[in-house]
């Protein structure tokens, strides 16, 4: 059946894969987004591998003085269901500015939510991050383990997620779910969209991609004496397409399940891959070197984390499907065929 989806930060790296996932799955797309950390050729983009046209809502979220034009834009737009990712995603600059980010994050959700009340759609798919585990579990992880993120930007997430869960007690209408994201890299296949950050990436994808094509001398990585396999962090990385497509399957559980709530949902590969692997996987994509050097532990840093993704096969009949190799070689095609991002 074709819903109406609002999709906040539909124009960001992780929003406008799950644009093309929903837009080709038969969905209707509203994109809001301000395009302050993202381009509006990434809509266009959308638009050309899909086919489809996409509508657009250009605004602050967070600005309150924003919520009239958006209740009337997600009520004309007659909307069933939203995907909330709009917010600020800098770890370091949280910590310096933890006041704006929790501004930012919480009253955009906030802003949505009415707008989705108002439209009757109760129905929402919001991108929190296994970052709300912080360093307390065991991996690989499940969705029971202890939550407590180690910055704002990660505890903006958790109290996201405990508003949507008092929004669900309270009206037993809304189905949520907080889907957990692992660590996203990749690109679409057709190298037309993938991540594009601003100045010098923090995440080591995104890093590797630029050493490979040239942009940046060498990757450091940030410690060599976890208690890992060989000395360097353990994440799970997941392919974005992959990911964008365990929105689609979330929402349509929300559809179907009779049972109101919030749950919280990992999306990951349930794998874990070292710094040193990643390197070795890119340059196999690549065929080009990546030199490095082994720099001190990043502060704020875990060892390894990785998730139990056996709910989501469970409820949502969901999981990855894409290699390492996969991910490596769609990173590289986007970065190669745009060296400078949206702005090439
Ligand atoms: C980081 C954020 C996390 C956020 C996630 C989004 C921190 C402390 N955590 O997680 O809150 O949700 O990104 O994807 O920033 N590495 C290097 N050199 C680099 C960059 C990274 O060695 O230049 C290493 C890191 O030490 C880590 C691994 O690569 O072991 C992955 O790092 P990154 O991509 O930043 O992801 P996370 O640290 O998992």
């Amino acid at each position: 059946m074709t819903e109406k989806f609002v999709v906040t930060g539909g124009a960001g790296y992780i929003g406008s894969h799950v644009c093309v996932e929903l837009a080709s799955a038969g969905h209707d797309v509203l994109v809001i987004d301000d395009f302050s950390n993202s381009h509006p050729e990434a809509v266009r983009r959308i638009q050309e591998i899909t086919g489809v046209d996409i509508s657009l809502l250009e605004v602050d979220l967070a600005n309150p003085a924003n919520l009239p034009k958006v209740i009337e834009s997600v009520g004309a737009f007659d909307a069933t269901g939203a995907v909330h990712l709009a917010g600020l995603k800098a770890v370091g600059e949280s910590v310096e500015q933890p006041a704006r980010y929790y501004d930012v994050n919480i009253n955009a959700a906030l802003t949505l939510l009415r707008a989705l009340e108002n439209a009757g759609a109760k129905k929402l798919v919001f991108s929190s991050s296994a970052t709300v585990y912080g360093d307390l579990n065991e991996s690989p992880v499940n969705e029971t383990g202890a939550t407590g993120a180690a910055n704002p930007y990660g505890r903006s997430k958790l109290f996201i997620e405990e508003i949507l869960k008092d929004i669900a007690t309270a009206d037993k209408d809304w189905r949520i779910a907080n889907l957990r994201y692992f660590n996203p890299v990749g690109a679409h296949s057709s190298g037309r969209i993938g991540e594009d950050p601003n100045g010098v990436p923090n995440n080591l994808f995104p890093f590797i991609a630029q050493v490979a094509v040239g942009k940046r001398d060498k990757l450091r990585i940030f410690g060599d004496d976890y208690p890992t396999r060989d000395g360097t962090g353990v994440r799970d990385y997941i392919h974005v397409v992959d990911l964008a497509r365990g929105h689609v399957a979330a929402l349509d559980y929300l559809a179907e399940t009779k049972q109101g709530g919030a749950i919280d949902i990992n999306l990951g590969t349930g794998g874990g891959v070292s710094v040193k692997e990643a390197v070795a996987a890119f340059k196999r994509a690549s065929n080009r070197d990546i030199p490095f050097e082994i720099a001190p532990r990043r502060e704020g840093d875990i060892a390894e984390i990785y998730a139990d993704t056996s709910l989501a096969k469970d409820l949502l009949n969901w999981r990855a499907t894409k290699t390492l190799d996969d991910m490596c070689a769609d990173h590289w095609h986007w970065q190669r065929n745009n060296p400078n991002g949206f702005k090439s």
